[in-house]
C-alpha cells in the first residue's frame, strides 16, 4: 500500500527520495510523486503508473531542495491520476499520506461550503486544506498539524513540509506505520525501516499516536510527542537488515528468488524453534500448556489465513485442542463471543495488515492473551501482541507470499507439535518421527526445486486456460486454496480452491473442457476419496492435472497429467506440494507475461481497510 518516504538534509534530497521509494515499491502502489521546499516554494512533481515515469519527468524537469517527501500511492480514494497522485499542496504546505480518512467526506463538504477548492478526489486532500486554514490563521506548523489531526478519524500515517519553513519536516501517525531514522546530519521518515536501511542504521518505530517534529539548525534535532502531546522518548533501535535482500540475484523475479530461498528459510524457521541434536523444542510455549486450554483462535488473512486453516488441521489432530479461524476482516465486526481463557494467536507476514492489528486490539481489550506469528520483528503487530514468534523467512518483495508462508506453516507446526507432547496426545516415539520428518523439509523442498520444468511446461498449458478448479482433502486442501489465490494474483485466471468432497455440492457444475483441474492428491490418508472425486471431474470431460507421489495414478481423460512430486510424510507434503503450487503460478504467470512482481491492483501489506 502507499509508501511515504521523508528527508531532511543539507545535501540535495529528490534524487535519494526517488531512491527510497523505490524501495516501497514492492508494496503495490500505482502513481508516485515527491515535493521539496527550494527558495521559499513548494517544488512538486507526480505521474501516474511507475516510478520510472516520474524518474522521466524529474529528469526533464527536475526539483531542488534540501528538504522533501515523497509517496507511492495505491489508489483508494479517487482512480490513480496524475491529480489524484501525492504529494497533495496548496501555496503553504505538501503532505503525502498513508491510510485512510474516514470522515473526510463531512470535512471536506465544511470546507467546501467555506469557498475551497478542491484538485483531486482523494480524501487526503482534507489534510493540506485544513493545515493550510490553520497556517493562513497564524498558527505554528506543529500546532496546525495537532489542530488538523484532532480533526481527522480513520487511520493515516502524514509526512509533511511547509513553504515557510525550509528546516522543518513533520511526521505523524495513527493505525499507519512510520519510522524516523536519525542520522548525525540527516533525518529521515519512511513507512517501513526497510526503506531506510542504506541511509541509517539507527531508528525509531513511532507509536500510535506520535507526532514528530524534525529540524535543521546548528544540529539535526527531533521531538516526539505522544497522542496527549506530551513530550516522550522512543526506544531507539539498531537496524541489521540484510540489504543483500533487495537483490533478485540471478532469478528473473523476487517471487522465484523467493520460491527458491524456501529449503533455507525453512531451516532458518525450524532451526530457531528445536534443537536438532537432542530433538526437542526450545523456545518456551507463547500459551500456558499448564493451564487447560480449551480453544485456540488463529486470525489471520490472506495467505496467512490459509497458513491457519492448515494449522487446524494440525492443533485438532496432533494435540486434540479445539481450534478456531477466522480472517480478521470478520472477526473484528462479528462481535465474536471469547473466553479470557481463549489463546488468540495472529499470523502475519507484514505484520501491519490492518485488520489483523484491528483484530489483535479487539482481543487484547477483551482480556485475553494474544500471539503474533510475524515475519517482521519491529511490526505494529509484533509490538501490540503479548507475545510473538518470528518466522525467519527474511524479507519478502513479491507481492505474492511463498516463503513467508511456509515459514508460518513451519511455527505453526511446532506449537501444536510442542502441544501435543505436553498433553501427552503424542507419545515421544511419535514425537521423534514428527521432528525427524519436519528436519527432512528442506531437502525436500529442494528436491521439488531441482527441476522445475515440468511446472514450466504446466505453466503454458494453463496460461491458456479461463478458469482453473483446484481441488484438495484434509491438509491438501488449504493447499489448493494457496494454489488457487497464488495463480489468480499473478497470472489474473480465475482460479478456485474446493475441498473435493465439497464438489458434488454445486462446483462440479462449472466443469467442461475448457476448466483444467489440478488435484493436490499425495497418497495419503485421502487419496482414494479425492481419486474418486477427480474421475468424477474427468467423465465430465475436464483436462486434470494431478499433484502427486503416486506414479501409476491414471484417469481417463482427453487431457490428464500427473506432475510426480518426492515421496514424504504427511507434514512433510503440506511443504512440497505448496512449493509445487506456486511455481505452477509463478510459470503460468511467466507465460501469460503478467507483473509477477508486482500485480496489477495488489499491495504487499494492506494497511488500509
Ligand atoms: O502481511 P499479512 O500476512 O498479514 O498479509 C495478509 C494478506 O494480505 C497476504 O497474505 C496476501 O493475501 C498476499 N498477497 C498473498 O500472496
Amino acid at each position: 500500500m502507499c509508501g511515504i518516504i521523508g528527508i531532511l538534509s543539507n545535501e540535495q534530497v529528490g534524487g535519494r527520495i526517488i531512491d527510497g521509494l523505490s524501495r516501497l515499491e514492492y508494496r503495490g502502489y500505482d502513481s508516485a510523486g515527491v515535493a521539496t521546499i527550494d527558495q521559499r516554494a513548494i517544488q512538486r512533481r507526480r505521474s501516474e503508473g511507475k516510478l520510472q515515469a516520474l524518474r522521466d519527468i524529474l529528469e526533464s524537469d527536475p526539483i531542488s531542495g534540501t528538504v522533501g517527501i515523497g509517496h507511492t500511492r495505491w489508489a483508494t480514494h479517487g482512480l490513480p491520476t496524475h491529480q489524484n497522485a501525492h504529494p497533495h499542496a496548496t501555496d503553504r504546505v505538501a503532505v503525502v499520506h498513508n491510510g485512510i480518512i474516514e470522515n473526510y467526506q463531512l470535512l471536506k463538504n465544511a470546507l467546501i461550503n467555506q469557498g475551497l477548492v478542491f484538485q483531486s478526489e482523494t480524501d487526503t486532500e482534507v489534510v493540506v486544506h485544513l493545515i493550510d486554514q490553520a497556517l493562513k490563521a497564524g498558527k505554528s506548523p506543529e500546532n496546525a498539524v495537532r489542530e488538523t489531526i484532532e480533526k481527522l478519524e480513520g487511520a493515516f500515517a502524514l509526512a509533511i513540509v511547509f513553504k515557510d519553513n525550509p528546516d522543518l519536516l513533520i511526521g505523524t501517525r495513527r493505525g499507519s506505520p512510520l519510522v524516523l531514522g536519525i542520522n548525525d546530519d540527516e533525518l529521515f521518515l519512511g513507512s517501513d525501516a526497510w526503506a531506510l536501511a542504506p541511509w541509517t542504521k539507527k531508528v525509531c518505530y513511532l507509536e500510535e499516536g506520535d507526532t514528530v517534529i524534525m529540524q535543521r539548525g546548528a544540529e539535526f534535532t527531533y521531538e516526539i510527542y505522544d497522542a496527549g502531546n506530551q513530550i516522550v522518548k522512543r526506544p531507539l533501535k539498531e537496524l541489521n537488515l540484510a540489504i543483500g535482500a533487495a537483490n533478485k540475484g540471478k532469478y528473473s523475479h523476487f517471487m522465484l528468488k523467493e520460491i527458491f530461498e524456501q529449503p533455507q528459510t525453512l531451516s532458518d524457521t525450524l532451526l530457531s524453534l528445536v534443537d536438532e541434536q537432542s530433538k526437542t523444542i526450545q523456545i518456551e510455549s507463547p500459551f500456558d500448556l499448564s493451564n487447560k486450554i480449551l480453544r485456540i483462535r488463529l486470525i489471520s488473512c490472506g495467505t496467512s489465513y490459509y497458513a491457519c486453516l492448515m494449522a487446524k488441521y494440525w492443533f485438532e489432530k496432533m494435540a486434540h485442542i479445539l481450534c478456531e479461524v477466522d480472517l480478521a476482516s470478520e472477526f473484528r465486526y462479528r462481535d465474536p463471543v471469547l473466553n479470557s481463557d481463549d489463546i488468540c494467536v495472529f499470523v502475519s507476514q507484514s505484520g501491519e495488515t490492518i485488520d489483523t492489528l484491528a483484530a489483535l486490539n479487539l482481543v487484547k481489550g477483551m482480556g485475553c492473551q494474544t500471539v503474533a506469528i510475524v515475519n517482521v520483528p519491529e511490526s505494529s503487530l509484533a509490538r501490540a501482541a503479548h507475545k510473538h514468534i518470528l518466522t525467519m523467512a527474511g524479507p519478502e518483495i513479491g507481492v505474492a507470499s511463498t516463503k513467508a508462508f511456509t515459514a508460518q506453516l513451519m511455527v505453526l507446526n511446532i506449537l501444536a507439535l510442542q502441544a501435543a507432547e505436553f498433553r501427552k496426545v503424542m507419545d515421544k516415539e511419535a514425537v521423534l518421527k514428527h521432528f525427524t520428518d519436519l528436519l527432512h523439509v528442506p531437502k525436500q523442498v529442494s528436491q521439488v526445486l531441482q527441476n522445475v520444468s515440468e511446472f514450466d511446461k504446466l505453466g503454458l498449458r494453463l496460461s491458456q486456460a479461463r478458469d482453473i478448479l483446484f481441488i484438495g482433502r484434509g491438509t491438501n486442501y488449504p493447499v489448493a486454496l494457496e494454489g488457487a489465490l497464488k495463480l489468480k494474483e499473478i497470472s489474473y485466471i480465475h482460479a478456485e480452491a474446493h475441498a473435493a468432497g465439497e464438489l458434488k455440492h454445486g462446483p462440479i457444475a462449472l466443469i467442461d473442457k475448457l476448466t483444467p483441474l489440478i488435484a493436490i492428491a499425495p497418497n495419503d490418508a485421502w487419496f482414494e476419496k479425492t481419486a474418486s472425486n477427480i474421475q468424477e471431474v474427468s467423465a465430465r470431460g475436464a483436462p486434470i492435472f494431478v499433484l502427486t507421489d503416486d506414479h501409476s495414478f491414471k484417469v481417463n481423460a482427453h487431457e490428464f497429467q500427473n506432475i510426480c512430486l518426492p515421496k514424504s510424510s504427511s507434514v512433510g507434503n503440506c511443504f512440497i506440494y505448496t512449493c509445487a503450487v506456486q511455481c505452477i503460478a509463478y510459470y503460468t504467470a511467466l507465460h501469460k507475461g503478467t507483473d509477477v512482481d508486482q500485480p496489477r491492483n495488489l499491495a504487499k501489506s494492506v494497511t488500509v481497510e
